[in-house]
């Protein structure tokens, strides 16, 4: 017998479709805001100045997808009126989370591919070459920033920009224009009040999918898979749990894609719909994965502290005496300790990121109040982090263990 003996045809017809690079034709439920965001375009096509946008929604609300298809629709419209004014550049600051001083080298090698010049100068003269440069070339910019927030020291890039041809930086009918992305719908609250002002009252907002929408959606990439391939009610079950989780489009198509490959892996000729419920737990592992690998030491190590709490039968736990394991366990792994404090700040991070709960309760009259904390992970993710604890801990300390004097 072959070991490839069994294999069957796979329920794909083309998987490309459902990958995260795939462009889709079509971008149901969104006609709206491209025509929003294509308003801020179109003075650029006129010799005028596109103003300065924010484009925020939570991830998966078709920002980066919408906003690429407007830029191929703008290009096409610039060389079909053969306009060579208003160029664009595109730049995903996620990549690469830089400052100002490797984005602007980007942005001057984008305008000008024979542009030499690198690092090592002090920032001032990056904002000077750049401005040189538009004046030289006597043209506009439109800089669009997918993730925006993501770029280091980003206000002070903002500001500059910003306010470049209010300082004079630039001459009059210079512009450069930010369109801004980002997922963060706190990103306001985040922002140097002379910035924002810059922005004004331009925020376009992209709201969560409805389960209808990524219906929608979906129904579009049905022909990812062979016909007949698909149990009926695979489609909605996908769009209603993205749905249920912020109305997440890359969710649904992720949920969809991985659907079909558990079917494979099974040797189903159809996806069935407890494919998808297998899917999202798997789905769900791997973000929580994902999340861990990221967790700075210290977090890693407080995670660790309510843990071994729990595993010492203590299911919910106070800070206190989270602070007081985490203390022991810095101890035994050579790690300098963080102070108590800092430890109640890292607990509270760890309940955003969803990976703990935590309640305030009070102890009656004048004894305030304790915060009581418990893991919100199936018994599966506490082994996969423990196993993640382990190896992150010991690569990191430097004498995980009492060094033993060898009997002579
Ligand atoms: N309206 C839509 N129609 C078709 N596909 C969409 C739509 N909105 C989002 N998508 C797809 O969902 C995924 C996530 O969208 P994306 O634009 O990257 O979200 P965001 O930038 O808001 O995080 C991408 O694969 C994209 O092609
Ligand atoms: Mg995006």
């Amino acid at each position: 017998m072959n070991l490839f003996d069994n294999i069957k045809q796979s329920v794909f017809a083309s998987s490309e479709i459902l990958s995260n690079s795939h462009i889709p034709q079509r971008l149901p439920s969104r006609d709206n805001e491209i025509t929003s965001v294509s308003t801020i375009f179109r003075p650029a096509l006129m010799g005028g100045v596109p103003p300065n946008v924010i484009i925020y929604g939570k991830t998966g609300s078709g920002k980066t997808a919408c906003v690429k298809y407007i830029i191929q629709e703008f290009e096409r419209a610039r060389k079909k009126q053969r306009i060579t004014h208003a160029p664009y550049i595109y730049m995903t600051c996620c990549v690469d989370t830089k400052g100002p001083i490797d984005l602007i080298i980007k942005i001057l090698r984008s305008i000008d591919k024979k542009n030499t010049t690198t690092t090592g100068h002090s920032t001032h003269v990056y904002y000077d070459k750049l401005f040189a440069h538009l004046n030289k070339a006597r043209r506009g910019l439109i800089l669009i920033l997918d993730e925006i927030d993501a770029i280091k020291k980003g206000q002070e890039f903002l500001y500059m920009l910003s306010r470049a041809s209010e300082m004079r930086e630039i001459k009059n009918g210079i512009y450069i224009s930010i369109i801004g992305l980002t997922n963060n719908m706190q990103y306001a609250t985040t922002m140097d009040p002379r910035v924002k002002s810059s922005f004004g009252t331009h925020w376009i907002l992209f709201p969560p999918y409805t389960a209808i929408d990524l219906l929608d959606i979906l129904e579009d990439r049905r022909k990812a898979y062979h016909v007949d391939a698909i149990e009926e009610g695979v489609i909605p079950l996908c769009a209603a749990i993205a749905a249920q989780e912020y109305g997440d489009a890359r969710k649904s198509i992720d949920l969809f894609r991985t659907a079909g490959e558990i079917a494979d892996r099974a040797a189903s000729s159809r996806v069935l719909m407890s494919h998808v419920q297998n899917a999202r737990i798997e789905l769900e592992q791997e973000q929580i994965k994902a999340l861990l690998i990221r967790l700075p030491l210290q977090s890693t190590l407080v995670l660790g502290a309510i843990i071994e709490l729990r595993e010492n039968g203590h299911i919910i736990s106070t800070t206190g005496e989270i602070s007081k394991t985490y203390f022991s366990l810095a101890t035994t792994y050579t790690i300098s300790p963080l102070t108590h404090r800092r430890v109640t700040d890292l607990i509270s991070e760890l309940a955003m990121l969803g990976l703990i709960n935590s309640k305030k309760r009070s102890r009656g009259r004048a004894q305030g109040y304790i915060r009581e904390v418990w893991l919100t992970l199936s018994d599966e993710e506490i082994h996969i982090l423990n196993i993640h604890l382990e190896t992150t801990l010991t690569a990191s300390s430097i004498t995980p263990f009492p060094s033993q004097t060898p009997h002579l």
